[in-house]
């Protein structure tokens, strides 16, 4: 089969009814997860639920592809095969999550940035050698009395520009994500306002570092009041505000953004993308790319139980079933049941 190009790759990522599977957290991730649930992992937990993940039956119906956390690249089913092969063979694209994770930054107290750039070029050409065709960076910018700060925001913007460039010069379609988090006590306008200050200067980034725009996708987050705010927006509020915000800051030559769930609830990151693709006519596909708000229903499911791989396998096909339908508008509360 002839090698794809990246604005092919870029393309199948957001096929018609189809999401990503962001699956990148690191083990210990999962074990705190498991823990919360009154459950212990073992050494071989993270590779089983990666495998339960990856070989349930028939999600490339929804789900285009899977973004991988490094650790997870050179483990194996136990059957022996190779988990990016597993995911090519089921259908999907294998993706890979370089970053080494968020670190203070430097002279900016309660701000971070994503650490990970060193020898990330031969990284990238091992990644690509693999078969893994896309990558992803987030970048987090977290909101307070004084924060974000323009150096946090200028900071995080060239390093996802950065990461960008180097992935599609090894031929890897890049997603960025800059991140603003749910967590604090800010109204949904201060998320808007961040939101819109740090994509277009991630936009601007990306020009000036060469960035091809057809060929990469954005992870976006929903603007959404902050966790402990006291009134919390509609559902209808979060979806107006958030195309609004789309609309004044990305470019209509990125083919898609896919969401991050960010801490919302499952039903609310399917009921928000849902009115998004509802009620606006919006240049780019908008679909999703969740972590948390497809696997918590599995995870509860499975609680590490090996005869309970099928049930977490049902609730993962579920989600990702609903949320598919969402990427379409086609998406209501009555299909929960
Ligand atoms: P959540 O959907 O849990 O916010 O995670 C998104 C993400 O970026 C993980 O890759």
């Amino acid at each position: 089969m002839a090698t794809k190009t990246l604005e092919e790759i870029a393309q199948t990522l957001i096929t018609d009814q189809k999401g990503i599977l962001a699956a990148d957290q690191p083990s210990v991730h999962l074990t705190n997860r498991l823990e919360v649930l009154n459950t212990t992992a073992q050494d071989d937990t993270y590779r089983k639920w990666c495998e339960l993940l990856f070989t349930t039956p028939e999600l490339s119906t929804h789900v285009s592809g899977v973004i991988m956390h490094p650790s997870a690249v050179d483990l194996s089913t136990d059957d022996g095969n190779s988990l990016v092969d597993v995911l090519i063979d089921n259908g999907m694209i294998p993706g890979i999550s370089p970053s080494t994770g968020l670190i203070p930054l430097a002279g900016a107290p309660g701000e971070v940035i994503a650490g990970g750039l060193d020898n990330l070029r031969e990284r990238f050409q091992r990644y690509a050698a693999m078969g893994i065709g896309f990558s992803k960076w987030r970048a987090a910018i977290r909101i307070g009395d004084t924060i974000p700060t323009s150096y946090c925001i200028n900071a995080n913007a060239y390093i996802l520009a950065q990461f960008a460039a180097l992935s599609q010069e090894a031929g890897i379609v890049p997603i960025v994500e800059p991140e603003v988090e749910l967590i604090g006590t800010h109204t949904i306008e201060r998320c808007f306002e961040a939101t819109e200050w740090m994509l277009k200067r991630t936009f601007e980034a990306l020009y000036e570092h060469r960035v091809n725009l057809e060929a990469t996708l954005l992870k976006a987050n929903m603007v959404v009041s902050g966790a402990d705010c006291p009134t919390q927006a509609s559902i209808e509020t979060v979806a107006d505000m958030t195309v609004r915000v789309l609309r004044r800051a990305a470019p209509s030559a990125i083919p898609g953004v896919v969401f991050l769930s960010g801490g919302q609830t499952d039903l609310n990151a399917t009921a928000h993308l849902n009115a998004m693709n509802a009620n606006y006519s919006n240049p780019w596909k908008l679909t999703f790319s969740y972590a948390r708000a497809l696997q918590r229903a599995p995870l509860n499911a499975w609680r590490n139980n090996p005869h309970k791989v099928l049930d977490g396998q049902a609730a993962l096909k579920h989600r990702a079933n609903m949320n598919a339908l969402a990427s379409v508008g086609r998406w209501s509360p009555s299909l929960e049941q």
